[in-house]
């Protein structure tokens, strides 16, 4: 029996099988490289789902942890702590405009942060899309577009609707004066990597202002210079009212950020919300680390250059109708519903990489990546392709 066979035995008698079983047991990780519990060398390109950004042991992400593990790992949240305040602090220069934060551990939490701040507004109705995605917990899971995932945890949180992406006539509809907020992914991610266009991003902003109702732009998966730019709505010129953070913003450490803007910032009072750990120290001197790598090391610039050599190997590989996203977060769409054997292919073949649904390819590298894992990366993908649309 390998190592790997040994896992996944382990790991089928004591683990739920909500994910299905693991095909891979992987031991350590450098840089965009990962190694399996017998040797295997893989190449990383869906970076824990978007969230190693500065990819696998950056040496500043250990370095922040392990000091402010050493000074003050956690407190509660009746104390503030120099970390935590540089953070919000951070995190609300970025946007450019005045906010509050509220710091939780994960994608699905602030979402529901913000669903409690959409309540707030004395309004219950919401706003969604299909096909979009944002988070398993049981208000979260209610905005998401995907049936698959929610029916069968009915009954979900009433008096939500949805209409389809990048249709502005369908969202003009959707969106009364009863509306209390509209939410989207700038790109749908777990939806297949689709983006949603200028035009219907600029109209999303123009019918929150004119009913009222907060835009909440979930930028779990896209935010923190993924796209090329720090949030993937500075593509579109529009401005947010509130804006989730997760994923990559600890770099594998779990925190979320949730940013509510101007007076929506002072929605949430003493008592109405929590989170244990909430950006703890350790967290925040996490997050601090990566935000001042993507800086110095010009991450964002970067994450153009991965989109540009995924679209020159990808978009006459075979198979591949149509190469779409932003910056490093990609989706590769494939003529068939075939995405599934090629991320297996493409895992014997020593790279990693996932299909959201049938026929698209998720390309979501740390911003890290040399060009030389580059490179290969794409030639592996490239021969996993040819080899699944043969056969
Ligand atoms: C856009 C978006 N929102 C929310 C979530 C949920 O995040 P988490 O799994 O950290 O709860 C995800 C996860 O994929 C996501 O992509």
């Amino acid at each position: 029996m390998t190592n790997t066979e040994l896992g996944i035995e382990r790991w089928q008698h004591n683990i739920m099988n909500n994910y299905g079983t693991p095909a891979i047991v992987l031991e350590r990780g450098q840089g965009a490289r990962v190694w399996d519990v017998d040797g295997r060398e893989y190449i990383d390109f869906l970076a824990g789902i978007a969230v190693n950004i500065l990819g696998h042991a950056h040496p500043a992400i250990i370095e922040a942890v392990t000091k402010q593990l050493s000074t003050l790992g956690h407190v509660s949240n009746f104390a503030a702590h120099k970390p935590g305040l540089e953070l919000a602090e951070r995190l609300i220069s970025l946007v450019g405009k005045p906010g509050k934060v509220f710091f939780c551990n994960s994608g699905a939490e602030v979402n529901e942060t913000a669903i409690k701040i959409s309540r707030m507004t004395g309004k219950s109705h919401i706003a969604s899309l299909e096909h979009s995605f944002h988070g398993r917990t049981m208000g979260a899971l209610t905005l998401t577009g995907q049936p698959k995932k929610y029916e069968p945890f009915r009954p979900l949180l009433p008096d939500v609707t949805f209409s389809e992406p990048n249709d502005i006539e369908g969202l003009r509809a959707a969106i009364t004066p009863k509306t209390s907020a509209l939410w989207l992914e700038p790109i749908q991610g777990e939806g297949g990597v689709l983006p949603l266009t200028r035009e219907f991003m600029q109209a999303s902003r123009q019918f929150c202002t004119d009913n009222s109702a907060l835009l909440v732009v979930d930028e779990v998966q896209t935010g923190i210079a993924r796209t090329g730019t720090w949030f993937a709505y500075e593509h579109s010129d529009i401005e947010p009212d509130v804006l989730l953070l997760a994923k990559g913003l600890g770099g594998g450490i779990p925190i979320g950020a949730c940013i509510a803007l101007g007076e929506y910032g002072d929605l949430l009072g003493p008592s109405s919300h929590g989170a244990t750990f909430g950006g703890n120290p350790v967290a925040s001197a996490a997050a601090l680390a990566v935000l001042r790598v993507v800086e110095e090391d010009n991450l964002m610039a970067r994450a153009l250059e991965i989109e540009a050599a995924f679209r020159a190997g990808l978009e006459n590989a075979p198979g591949v109708i149509e190469v779409r996203g932003e910056g490093a977060m990609i989706g590769v769409k494939i003529a068939g519903d075939y995405a599934p054997a090629v991320e297996k292919r493409a895992r014997e073949l020593g790279l990693i990489i996932n299909a959201p649904n049938t026929e698209i390819i998720r390309l979501v590298p740390p911003l890290v990546v040399t060009d030389e894992d580059l490179r290969v990366g794409i030639e592996r993908l490239v021969q996993a392709l040819g080899d699944c649309a043969q056969s």
